[in-house]
């Protein structure tokens, strides 16, 4: 930072303290150049701070969401599908980008995109190009021919539509492709365990890949200090994949005991979208997606947000992610609500948001709580989130790095 740098103070009525797992009052954040430096309880100002007052409101870390889409957002399906393509996707993630910011998440854990639209867009944010979350890049997804990885699946074989690029069948090709989205620029390997709901394999949640290649998928990862999220709805896929030694488990909807007492003896973090459903179920047959999609969707849907209800009554570690993309960017924190709805208390969803977010990424030592030595990535909402949950989706100020991205006036 330059030598006459001023330093910054910014301060609210409330900060929640998501490593203390509690709220504190006459919150003063002092922020030098791009980290914060101190945090105070007491409402004073150093004398050399320039002052931020935010009034009524209170300060959460900045928010992570651990499973977005961000070059892309679901829209009517054969005009996605058929009239664009990746470089279309490309021109336009810089809004949803924004959009994501703008809703107070401040990194991203993007897990599939065509090409690698998320690896450039994240080093034009690094770089202050445009604005935007810190991005923790995949590239492609991986997986199995005929698998949620492949666009091509149940279109006509002469189209020869590749899906994201990402498919690989075999222990030696798997391995290949991990090599190939490191070589690329991808902080995460994410991959197919099981089928899924916005694809057109027949089942919703069987494995997509044996034990074996699964097994190589992370011993590969891992060999490259990368670690792994998981894509699995089926019991099956999902003991399989938390075998394998996954970090992440994401959807996780057919969860049973034996599942849930796995991920805890292996520590898997388990990242499930469980807002997503609402969005789906209301708004895909308008855009022409085949019935046979939202068929599946019925059935993993409620048994989704009950696995998540007995993980979280287990014990399980839980990530916020919601798959922003399948419904609009800039609604990331809907989810929360949904969250506290199935089991969680507010603060347990703040923190599956912020600190436990930042450790299943590996970023603790930078992002995820609002405490000196991080970086300064806060957002303030209205009233107090511990009391009303909703008031996650008001975020009117956001700080990244040091930097106002956005300091509206909110309703209350
Ligand atoms: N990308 C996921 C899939 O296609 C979305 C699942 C959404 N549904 C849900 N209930 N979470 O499988």
């Amino acid at each position: 930072a330059p030598a006459f740098a001023e330093r910054t103070a910014v301060t609210a009525a409330r900060l929640v303290d998501v490593e203390a797992g509690k709220l504190r009052t006459n919150a003063v954040v002092v922020v030098d150049g791009e980290r914060i430096v101190e945090v105070r309880d007491d409402g004073q100002v150093p004398a050399d701070a320039k002052r931020i007052d935010l009034g009524d409101v209170t300060f959460v870390p900045g928010l992570i969401d651990c499973h977005v889409h961000i070059a892309g957002q679901s829209g009517e399906f054969y005009t996605n599908m058929f009239r664009r393509s990746a470089i279309d996707r490309a021109v336009f993630a810089h809004v949803y980008a924004k959009r994501t910011l703008d809703a107070g998440f401040t990194t991203v854990r993007n897990l599939g995109s065509d090409e690698f639209i998320d690896v450039a867009l994240r080093n034009a944010i690094d770089r202050g190009d445009i604005p935007g979350p810190r991005i923790v890049a995949s590239g492609v997804a991986i997986g199995a021919t005929g698998g949620h990885a492949d666009d091509g699946t149940g279109f006509s074989p002469y189209l020869r539509i590749e899906g994201f690029s990402g498919i690989a069948d075999g222990v030696d090709a798997i391995r290949a492709k991990v090599r190939n989205d490191v070589k690329y620029g991808a902080d995460v390997i994410k991959f197919m365990a099981s089928a899924g709901v916005l694809s057109e394999e027949e089942s919703v949640g069987e494995p997509q890949y044996s034990q074996e290649e699964m097994n190589a998928l992370v011993d590969e990862a891992h060999r490259w200090h990368r670690k792994v999220a998981a894509h699995a709805h089926g019991t099956e896929a999902i003991k399989m994949a938390t075998k394998a030694g996954v970090d992440s488990i994401e959807h996780g909807s057919f969860l049973d005991e034996e599942a849930i007492k796995l991920m805890k003896q292996h520590g898997t973090w388990l990242v499930a979208d469980v807002y997503n459903d609402d969005y789906i179920l209301s708004e895909f047959a308008r855009m022409n997606y085949p019935a046979s999609m939202i068929e599946k969707e019925r059935k993993v849907g409620r048994t989704q947000r009950e696995s998540f209800r007995a993980a979280v009554k287990a014990g399980v570690k839980i990530a916020y992610g919601t798959d922003a993309g399948v419904y609009p960017h800039g609604w990331n924190a809907k989810q929360f609500a949904k969250m506290v709805e199935w089991g969680q208390t507010p603060m347990q969803a703040i923190q599956a948001a912020t600190v436990n977010a930042a450790t299943l990424l590996g970023r603790s030592d930078k992002v995820g709580a609002i405490k000196a030595g991080l970086y300064a990535d806060l957002v303030a909402v209205p009233g107090n989130p511990l009391e009303a949950i909703g008031t996650m989706e008001k975020v009117g100020f956001v700080m990244k790095g040091g930097k106002v991205e956005k300091n509206e006036k909110t309703a209350p």
